[in-house]
């Protein structure tokens, strides 16, 4: 099994790899499921080989490390943390606070009725207590809170805004400090390219700067396509953000080839859209043309974070292989999505190649 494994990976591992090619650049990252979590994956040896950074695709949400009121379960975050350090690798906390994969008692009294705020904020605070206190210096970097912010600027209305209040969020930042003094607290958002949206979340970040909320990075997910954010956009983003004194870290990076199933722009991981042929024209493979598209937009992309390094300090891919992303899965089930750098068989696609290549090309 395991040299079966080694087999199928071998040219990914034995290819130059993303972390020695952006080495003093900044880190290179990889989100891990349970499976690559538990070193049982086709995909670990690829893990070891490229990546010297992971973030938990699941295992640090509110649901599965506190599924119930008094119940935490640190199985495979412990497991987590100890795969990171093991392969000396940075680690990373995904998420503290969210709107989703958290569990509806979070909000509620014993008799189901909405928590108010002191009540609400108590629990808050004991779950980013307890979870950043256990990792205390383990865990570097914390998305402290994640999609706070809708595709029009406003606030999102969640339950922690309207049960809570705006500050709800530099509560949150507060609490981690406090267990963590020395970790690096993320703000996490996709769209912000966008600009209405980005012109919320640089109203909110600088609010929180000014009131002295320990807020030190803000984190552009990239969820992308093809065509968008066209570069511009994205430098533009990254200056936005660098201006309010904060690092950026690129957090969930990935590129969807497939036809989009939704008009905008979004990573918003309660859509769900029927299946439709038209939607998953893949599925026998991807035509060269669209290959060739991927990898000029990897190029492309990493050129850019290059050109930023000196407010950029980790990119991170979510997940390894195409086979494993949440892509084929969201927002229509059972598409084949060919978003990362290697692909169904484990092999390193023409995109890898292209970012190898954008680390050894003069930075612009
Ligand atoms: O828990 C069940 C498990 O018991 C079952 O075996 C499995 C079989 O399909 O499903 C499991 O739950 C799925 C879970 O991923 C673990 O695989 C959920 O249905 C599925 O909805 C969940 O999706 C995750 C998604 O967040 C949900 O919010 C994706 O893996 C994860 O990649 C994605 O990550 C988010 C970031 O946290 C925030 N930004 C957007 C990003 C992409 O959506």
């Amino acid at each position: 099994m395991i040299a079966a494994a080694a087999g199928f990976t071998a040219a990914a591992v034995a290819a130059p790899s993303l972390k020695d090619a952006y080495r003093g650049d900044f880190v290179v990252g990889a989100a891990l499921n349970s499976a690559q979590i538990a070193d049982r994956a086709r995909s670990d040896a690829i893990v070891k080989a490229q990546f010297n950074a992971i973030s938990p695709e699941n295992a640090l949400k509110w649901e599965n490390i506190h599924p119930q009121p008094d119940k935490y379960d640190f199985t495979t975050a412990d497991a987590y943390v100890a795969f990171g350090e093991k392969n000396h690798m940075f680690i990373v906390g995904h998420c503290l606070l969210w709107h989703n994969q958290t569990p509806a008692w979070v909000f509620r009294d014993e008799n189901g009725k909405l928590l108010d705020r002191e009540r609400l904020l108590a629990r808050l605070r004991d779950h980013i207590r307890t979870i950043v206190g256990r990792y205390k210096g383990r865990i570097k970097a914390w998305d402290v809170v994640n999609e706070a912010v809708g595709e029009d600027g406003s606030m999102r209305p969640s339950l922690w805004y309207t049960i809570i209040g705006e500050d709800y969020v530099a509560k949150a930042f507060e609490y981690a400090h406090e267990a963590d003094p020395d970790a690096e607290l993320n703000y996490n958002d996709y769209s912000l390219e966008n600009p209405a949206k980005r012109a919320g979340a640089v109203a909110l970040i600088k609010k929180l700067k000014a009131a002295g909320v320990p807020v030190t990075t803000v984190g552009l997910q990239g969820h992308y396509s093809l065509d968008w954010p066209t570069i511009p956009q994205l430098d533009e983003t990254i200056s936005a953000f660098a201006a309010l004194g904060v690092k950026i870290a690129i957090t969930e990076l990935d590129i969807d080839v497939l036809p989009p199933a939704t008009k905008e722009e979004t990573a918003e991981v309660t859509l769900n859209v029927q299946s439709d042929p038209a939607l998953n024209p893949y599925g026998n493979g991807l035509p060269d043309a669209v290959q060739q598209s991927l990898t000029q937009r990897y190029g492309e992309l990493f050129a850019e974070f290059r050109s930023r390094k000196d407010v950029i300090d980790r990119v991170t891919l979510w997940g390894v292989t195409d086979y494993e992303s949440w892509r084929n899965n969201w927002p229509v089930a059972g598409r084949t999505a060919y978003p990362l750098l290697f692909d169904r068989a484990c092999q390193p696609k023409p995109a890898f190649d292209a970012v190898i290549a954008a680390a050894q090309n003069p930075a612009r």
